[in-house]
């Protein structure tokens, strides 16, 4: 009996400390001006319950307190807005105090010269470096025909094959980044390579925890290593005197190039393409095949656009931007996808001052997670929201609608939206017109900051 009352009193003094706890933090953060919310644990805040329930969470949150409300997520007093009209005018307004905010995991791994690491002047100059790289010009002269030669060896060998669809994306989209970087093919230093970008990934993703055996410490080891490469490939170019037709040679080329880079900012911005294009166009690609598997009729209409352009052309003739531009439909198909898989979920901002936002005072260094996912199932926008129905975007005006933010809005727009468009695009023009698939599985994945998407999603693949 005593030892009974033992434990009760022992889980009731458990129960008093833990609200207590909840409770300080709470208070701690009710500062005069902030909007509704709840801030969990100290340090941890709600940062599990944030991972564990995705979307879910937010939509829980916004029922009771509204769509501004705060919480405590990764480490960070978080505002979270899911209010569309705000969402893009902190999108619209970076000038006001309203710079990217992700993690500092993040910061440490890409670089100090990232885009998201840098402001104002800094990062007009280095956007504009990237534009230069992946101008239309530069897509039809140099990045497609190399896109094209890659895809088309990518996916070759497929058939009666078992196929685990999200590894082959991956691999795809850091492959063909790679070689429109600095023309490396499949195979030489690319596996190496590959290991080590798979890391810095993690590492980017993971809490700033420099222990050994942490993601981060591999994640910046991983850094090391792939500067380590980069700064070779400059030496031996540079000691070659040859002229390189890809991006690293546009980038080393400063007498043509009116954006002179050091070679810390080429490495950084380097790292940033790779980084950018590569959980994006990988997923998009991996989501377009499952509900292209999903949905005959799409994939019939599909085919149909694809078998057209093949026959305009000699067996072995790659795809150009002409042809690139009459695939309407595989647009659509791109950004159906995009839309219902919500590829990202938002884009993370943090105030540079105290600032009003929304009738509210937001405190200086405040991170803002600008939710853009739920305005994709708008029904006003998207009528029948939860439809795969790609032919609604065949009306062009919903690609320049205010509240389109699939690839953000405002100054940080993605830059890469065009190239993006293109390889997912002629990874789709070898893969349907070769081969016909079915599913044998996969499980449910929830990643942050980008999807939820099937795990490890395997299809049968034999020949069209
Ligand atoms: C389908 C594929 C893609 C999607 C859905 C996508 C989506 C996005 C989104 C939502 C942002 C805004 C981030 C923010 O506001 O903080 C962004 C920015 C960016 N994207 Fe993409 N992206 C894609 C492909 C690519 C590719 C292939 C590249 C390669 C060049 C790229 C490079 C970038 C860069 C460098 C930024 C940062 C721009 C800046 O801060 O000025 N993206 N992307």
């Amino acid at each position: 009996m005593a030892m009974l009352i033992a434990i009760l009193a022992g889980l009731i003094l458990v129960l008093c400390f833990c609200s207590a706890l909840l409770r300080w933090n709470e208070v701690r953060y009710r500062k005069k001006g902030l909007p509704l919310g709840t801030m969990g644990w100290p340090v941890f805040g709600e940062t599990t319950e944030f991972l564990k329930q995705g979307p879910n969470f937010m939509k829980n949150q916004r029922a009771r307190y509204g769509s501004f409300f705060k919480s405590h997520i990764l480490g960070c007093p978080t505002i979270v807005s899911m209010d569309p009209e705000l969402n893009r005018y902190i999108l619209m307004n970076e000038g006001k105090g309203l710079v990217p905010g992700y993690p500092q995991s993040m910061l440490d791994i890409l670089g100090k010269c990232n885009i998201a690491a840098v402001h104002g002047s800094t990062h007009k100059y280095m956007r504009g470096a990237l534009l230069s790289l992946i101008s239309p010009t530069m897509i039809r002269d140099q990045l497609l025909p190399k896109i094209d030669e890659f895809m088309r060896t990518h996916i070759t060998n497929w058939d009666e094959k078992i196929i685990n669809i999200q590894e082959k994306t991956k691999e795809m989209a850091f492959l063909s980044s790679l070689k429109q970087i600095a023309g490396i093919e499949s195979g030489s230093i690319s596996q190496p390579f590959m290991t080590e970008f798979f890391k810095l990934v993690l590492g980017t993703l993971s809490l700033p925890i420099d222990l050994p055996g942490t993601n981060y410490r591999r994640g910046l080891q991983a850094r090391k290593n792939i500067i380590g490469i980069l700064s070779q490939l400059l030496e031996e170019r540079r000691a070659s005197k040859e002229t390189h037709l890809d991006m690293l040679g546009c980038l080393m080329r400063k007498e043509e190039n009116r954006y002179k880079l050091t070679d810390e900012e080429i490495m950084d911005l380097i790292i940033t393409i790779m980084y950018s294009g590569y959980e994006t166009v990988s997923t998009t690609s991996m989501m377009a095949v499952k509900y292209l598997h999903d949905h005959p009729k799409v994939l019939e209409e599909l085919r149909r656009e694809h078998l057209a352009i093949r026959e305009r052309k000699k067996p072995d003739e790659p795809i150009n931007c002409s042809d690139l531009k009459s695939m309407k439909f595989t647009r659509a198909v791109i950004f159906e996808t995009s839309r219902l898989a919500t590829i990202v979920n938002g884009v993370l901002r943090k105030t540079t001052q105290d600032m009003e936002l929304n009738g509210h005072l937001i405190p200086k260094g405040w991170r803002i997670y600008v939710y853009t996912r739920e305005i994709n199932y708008d029904s006003f926008l998207y009528p029948d929201p939860l439809t795969f129905n790609p032919w609604r975007w065949l009306d062009k005006s919903l690609e320049s609608q205010s509240y389109f933010l699939i690839f953000g809005g405002g100054t940080r727009q993605c830059p890469g939206k065009e190239l993006g468009i293109a390889e997912i695009s002629t990874f789709l023009h070898y893969f349907v017109t070769r081969y016909r698939w079915e599913e044998v599985g996969g499980e449910k994945l929830m990643n942050f900051p980008r999807v939820e998407a099937p795990n490890g999603l395997h299809i049968r693949v034999s020949t069209y």
